[in-house]
């Protein structure tokens, strides 16, 4: 198993922290936002990670980071020349996969949850982890049947359930044939979301409702309650 964690994008939410750096590089309590993130997947024991950012920043994350020895894993770096969606970031790291299975984390998500056993256990298609939120329509949102993940909406007015497809997904080497099938959406980009919506469809989707704290950090209000929970949980 790969890991990738998508650390593109432009950062307009925060706007105007993000003027100068990368969200990814942004302060949450005592560390860069990108820690939370890496520490996900080296905890779920994968070794091979690539961290997939924009141009403009690329260098501050190697700088940062360096090689990955001082977590005790290999990491690699994938540039995104234009901000085009996390499907299109997500296809810079078809050679890097290599025909592997991965694990996709979006780099301002923060899980308490470990996904050690997801990992180990994952055959093929794909999986994503759910959360309920109070504020559903800000995400994609599942709705079930029985135990049945039936279909994603990105960001809906009127949200069939209250769990939001939160940014951890888990796919077969099959999803870089999906990516290749894909057409921008309304907002010009190339939705997960629709890759998600693919493994839905062919009935290859499995979810897992994640039990600890989750959250984003791509807000004003959700960097702050990223800042407080991390605190409050000693994490
Ligand atoms: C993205 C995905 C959305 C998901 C969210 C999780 O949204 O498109 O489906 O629920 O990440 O953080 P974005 O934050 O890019 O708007």
């Amino acid at each position: 198993m790969k890991g990738v964690i998508l650390a593109g994008g432009n950062g307009t939410r925060l706007y105007p922290l993000t003027k100068v750096t990368n969200k990814h590089l942004l302060p949450i309590y005592d560390r860069p936002m990108i820690y939370y993130p890496l520490r996900t997947l080296i905890d779920s024991g994968i070794e091979e990670i690539m961290i997939v950012s924009g141009r403009g920043h690329a260098g501050h994350f190697l700088e940062l980071l360096g090689s990955g020895t001082d977590f005790g894993v290999r990491l690699t770096y994938g540039i995104q020349e234009e901000a085009g969606g996390i499907a299109q970031a997500l296809k810079i790291t078809e050679n890097f996969v290599d025909g592997d299975d991965v694990t996709v984390i979006l780099g301002d998500n923060i899980f308490q949850d470990n996904i050690g056993e997801d990992v180990a256990n994952f055959r093929r298609g794909a999986k994503i982890f759910l959360k309920e939120v109070p504020d559903a329509d800000r995400f994609g949102v599942a709705e079930l049947e029985g135990n049945k993940v039936v279909g994603i909406e990105e960001k809906p007015e009127n949200p069939k359930s209250n769990l939001a497809v939160t940014g951890i997904y888990i796919y077969d080497p099959e999803v870089f044939e999906v990516i290749r099938t894909l057409k921008p959406s309304g907002r010009g980009e190339l939705e997960i979301t629709d890759v998600n919506n693919y493994y839905v469809d062919k009935m290859k989707m499995e979810y897992r409702v994640v039990k600890g704290f989750w959250t984003d950090a791509g807000t004003f209000e959700s960097l702050m309650r990223a800042g407080i929970l991390i605190k409050e949980n000693k994490f």
